[in-house]
Parts: C-alpha cells; structure tokens; sequence
C-alpha cells in the first residue's frame, strides 16, 4: 500500500444513525480515534448533543430515518457546518422488545407476529437505511467519493435458531422474529444494490454483519449462544470497530458490495 497510514480517518466527515445505542456509541468512538469528525445522530436532538459532547464528537444531531424531510436536514446541517460527509454508517434499527416478558414467547410466535411490529421493522431498518443511503449517497456521488457501512446481521444470513432462546427448563422466553432476519437480509440486497450503482462514482457501499453482542443477557442465553459460536464466546461491543474503521478508510479501497461478518464464527457452521 502507498499510503502509510491507510486506516486513518483524519479529515474525513463521518455520520452514524442509531448513534445512542449499544453499538452505535462504539461506532463512534472508533471513528473519532481514527481522526474522523463525527456526526452522531438517533432520535433525541437533546441526548445526541450530550451524549457528542462527552465522548469528544463533533456534533449530534436529532434524526428520524424513517422521514425523508428529518433526514435531508441531517444531511444538510452536516454541509452546513463541515462541508462534506465521507463515511455514512447506517447503524439505527429496532429489534423486538415486548413489554410483558411474560407474554413475548406468545406474541414473538411467528403465527402471532404483529403485522405493526413487522411493518415498523421495515420502516426503521429497510426503509430508513434506504432514505439514508440516498440523500446522503447521492452527496457522496456527487463528490464522486464515499464509503457507506450498513450494518445488518448474522441473521441477514442463517436463519436464527430458536433453541438458543430456549430455557434450561425446555421453556421458550421468546422467539426471534421473522421481521429482524428479512429486514437484515433486504438491507445486504440494498447494500450490492448501491454497490453496483454508484461504483463507477466512487462511493463504496458494504455492509458489516455483527454476531450476538453480550450486553446482560441472561446467563443461559450467553452459554448457550457462546456454545454455537466457534470462538465460544459472544461479542464485546468494541469489537465491531475494527472492521468499520477498515470499511470506512483507505484501507479498503478495493473492497465494495462485500458483507464482513463480525460474528466470532457463527455462520462458519
Ligand atoms: N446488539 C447486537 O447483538 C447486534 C447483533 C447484530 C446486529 N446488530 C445491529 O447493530 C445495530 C445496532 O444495534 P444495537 O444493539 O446497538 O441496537 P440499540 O437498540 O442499542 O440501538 C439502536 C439505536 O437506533 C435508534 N433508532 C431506532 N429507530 C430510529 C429511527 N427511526 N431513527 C433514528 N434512530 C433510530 C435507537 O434510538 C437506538 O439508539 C443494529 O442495526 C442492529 O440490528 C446488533
């Protein structure tokens, strides 16, 4: 490689969605230590603001990815102030969380799924990647350079397998959806999609795919889920960071429409 240091982020602009999140509070951080400037960017403006100014960011800025108008003004306060954005990191989603842990193994059941819980998934984690990835692409097209990383899933891939959520008494405490793994699935189609548009501009779009992330969970599920992973243990938050300072920088100039597993070997088998 010519460039010394083809990791670094330094003069780069960078915007990361779901920004005050488990993850997404890492991704941040990682690419703040790479000298990129960083816009960090979720649904509360107020939280984005502190949670910028305590871990030494640029800016937050409030933003519902499901709205075109929320997430054109991102884009152009992020001009606005910085003139450019270089690394878009499309991170926001949701994942079912039900209210009663008493009745989620009821209604987590794919004859039960609720069709609103399924259509808010779309919204948030397809529709919402969508709209980021072509207000802010089209920026970057324009500037004929980017680097996009949409964050998808192990379960974009294989299937989940429902005994991981079983209890050590047989019991099921949940089901994982239907709605997670096809929204995770159609944001890697989007992600080869936009690869293949706008490689001839310069903007490189690829995905990263987390395994389970330990973050308290229940002893038996970490077990469990460490039991069918290869390296035998779930991830730590902060080791989704190396392969998105990869994807973001220099380092992977040649690299686009790819889906980097982060997931300890989960898929290999
Ligand atoms: N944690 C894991 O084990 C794991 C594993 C594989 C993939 N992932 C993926 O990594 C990403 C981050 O996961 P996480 O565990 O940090 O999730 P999280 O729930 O902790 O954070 C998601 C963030 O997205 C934000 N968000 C939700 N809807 C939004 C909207 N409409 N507009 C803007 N922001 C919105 C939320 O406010 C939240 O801060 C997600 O894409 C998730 O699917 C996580």
């Amino acid at each position: 490689m010519s460039d010394p240091t083809p990791f670094s982020l330094e003069g780069r602009v960078a915007v990361v969605t779901g920004a005050l999140g488990l993850l997404g509070r890492q991704h941040c951080r990682a690419l703040r230590d790479a000298g990129a400037t960083v816009i960090a960017a979720d649904l509360d403006h107020d939280a984005c603001e502190r949670f910028a100014a305590d871990a030494g960011l640029a800016a937050g800025q409030g933003v519902d990815i499901t709205r075109r108008t929320a997430v054109e003004r991102l884009s152009d306060s992020a001009l606005a102030r910085f003139d450019r954005i270089d690394v878009l990191v499309n991170n926001a989603a949701v994942n079912d969380k039900f209210e009663s842990p008493a009745a989620s193994a009821e209604l987590s059941r794919f004859e039960n799924y609720p069709l609103e819980l399924w259509q808010r998934a779309l919204d948030v984690n397809v529709t919402g990647t969508f709209l980021c990835c072509q207000v802010i692409g089209a920026h970057m097209a324009r500037r004929r350079q980017g680097s996009i990383i949409n964050i998808a899933s192990t379960y974009g891939v294989v299937a989940p397998d429902q005994s991981i959520y079983r209890r050590p008494d047989g019991t099921q405490s949940f089901y994982k959806s239907a709605a997670y793994p096809a929204t995770k699935g159609a944001v890697l189609a989007l992600t080869r999609f936009a690869a293949a548009y706008w490689g001839s501009q310069g903007v490189r779009v690829n995905a990263i795919s987390p395994g389970g992330v330990e973050a308290g969970q229940e002893g038996h599920f970490v077990e469990t889920y460490s039991r069918r992973t290869p390296l035998g243990r779930m991830a730590k938050p902060d080791e989704i960071a190396g392969a998105l300072v990869f994807l973001a920088s220099d380092a992977s100039s040649y690299v686009t429409g790819a889906n980097l597993l982060v997931d300890g070997g989960f898929t290999a088998w």
